[in-house]
């Protein structure tokens, strides 16, 4: 006897991503402009390859949050070796989380 279940599971990645207008400001970030803190030099030296450091920088997050965009970003190539990594979202969440 089977009981056949047609599951389908669409798992929608519902993070905060919001589109970016063409033509939209990006407010220009420089490595050097970075707060001092843990996991820095991998945030200025990773974040700003693909896109520019402002994009990387433009949100306010929350821990978790930023924890999903840094594995994202992993996922799509940023080489961040995995020691770097929590220190990465805490600096991120530290400077430019969501203050609660
Ligand atoms: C291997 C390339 C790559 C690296 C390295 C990378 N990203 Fe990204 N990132 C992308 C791509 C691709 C997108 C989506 C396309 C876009 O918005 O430009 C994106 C988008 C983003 C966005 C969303 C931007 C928006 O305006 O919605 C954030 C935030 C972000 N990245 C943060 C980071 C952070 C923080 C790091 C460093 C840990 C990082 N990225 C490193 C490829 C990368």
């Amino acid at each position: 006897m089977s009981v056949r279940r047609s599951f389908s599971l669409v798992l929608g990645f519902a993070f905060l991503w919001s589109d970016v207008a063409p033509g939209e400001v990006q407010s220009a970030v420089n490595a050097a402009d970075l707060p001092e803190g843990p996991g820095r030099s991998s945030v200025a030296e990773v974040c700003g390859a693909c896109h520019p450091l402002g994009q990387a920088l433009g949100k306010r997050l929350s821990r978790a949050e930023w924890a999903a965009m840094v594995e994202q970003m992993v996922g799509r190539g940023a080489p961040l070796a995995p020691e770097e990594f929590d220190p990465v979202v805490d600096y991120l969440t530290a400077w430019y989380g969501t203050g609660g």
